[in-house]
């Protein structure tokens, strides 16, 4: 039976150390950084996400400011916010939650994003950075967190085979990107597939490492992992609750009664990449504040 990685600690801890990391500025600078996250619209969901960011904002000691804006505010409105919030030398980091009513084009709004206060990495200088190789930039929160579970199971990284299920610019693209970087939490071969391949399966088993990021519940079954395989499942799908189908619960991509036997380590949904998201984020917008300082 795999190991299960317990990402709600490894958040807990990373954000334990932010906590310490912020007082020390407000002790020596008298300032602490802060995050401005945009809401548009009342998605649930989405408004829950952007209570969860505020709150681990609070608990690290980062001031958390929370615009919200009707689901009916043009691009232009959303354009002047991010001006504003771009322009405003209190806010270290603006995130703009995803996904935005259909009268927004969102890659106008993250392009608008001032680079050194997108702590969401997903900026095309960001992003560019990233493939480059480049450490002053802000790696998209949920592939930094997979890289840090990888990392905390597998000590010895290099020349391992990721397989990445999914290709979004969010999770997928990102996370391939870091994993085939040259340096010591990385070093990998990346294999990148998704809808188009006519069987994942014959992709999969050759993962030493599989990541999947596909938004498709219980999509990779046991038959589909090699014996040993660390299974990283970015998947938070929402499906009926079988104990009680008045209800939904959260379940993976990943089969995990079937997996879970064959892997080495595997990520529990939930409580596995989820909580390293929002660390990650906290993480970059405490990097943002240094940055701006240059220190
Ligand atoms: N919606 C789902 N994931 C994300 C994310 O990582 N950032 C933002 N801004 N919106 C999201």
């Amino acid at each position: 039976m795999a190991l299960i990685i317990d990402g709600k600690k490894i958040a807990a801890g990373i954000r334990e150390e932010l906590k310490t990391e912020v007082a020390a500025l407000k002790a020596h600078l008298g300032d602490v950084p802060a995050l401005a996250v945009v809401l548009v619209g009342d998605n649930p969901a989405s408004a829950t996400y952007v209570r969860m960011k505020g709150k681990g904002c609070e608990e690290a000691g980062i001031r958390s400011i929370q615009h919200t804006l009707p689901g009916s505010a043009t691009q232009e409105e959303l354009l002047a916010l991010v001006d504003r919030l771009n322009g405003d030398p209190a806010v270290s980091g603006i995130l703009v939650q995803l996904p935005l009513p259909g009268q927004i084009r969102e890659s106008a709004v993250l392009n608008r994003i001032n680079p050194v206060k997108d702590v969401d990495g997903f900026h095309p200088v960001n992003v560019g950075k990233m493939v480059a190789g480049d450490e002053d930039c802000f790696f998209p929160c949920t592939p930094y967190g997979c890289q840090i579970l990888i990392n905390s199971v597998v000590k010895d990284l290099k020349g391992r085979h990721v397989v990445v299920v999914g290709r979004s610019n969010i999770v997928g693209k990102p996370i391939a990107n870091l994993m085939v970087q040259k340096n010591r939490s990385a070093n990998c071969i990346v294999t990148i597939c998704h809808t188009a391949a006519p069987d994942i399966g014959y992709y999969t088993r050759q993962a030493d490492i599989l990541v999947v990021a596909a938004g498709k519940a219980g999509m990779i079954t046991g038959d589909m992992v090699k014996e040993g395989a660390v299974v990283i499942d970015v998947g938070a799908n929402r499906v009926p609750d079988p104990a009680d189908p008045s209800k939904t619960m959260q379940v993976g991509d990943v089969n995990f009664d079937e997996v879970a036997p064959r892997a080495s380590a595997i990520t529990p949904v939930p409580g596995g990449v989820g909580p390293m998201t929002i660390a990650m984020l906290l993480k970059n917008t405490v990097k943002a504040f240094r940055l701006q300082r240059g220190l």
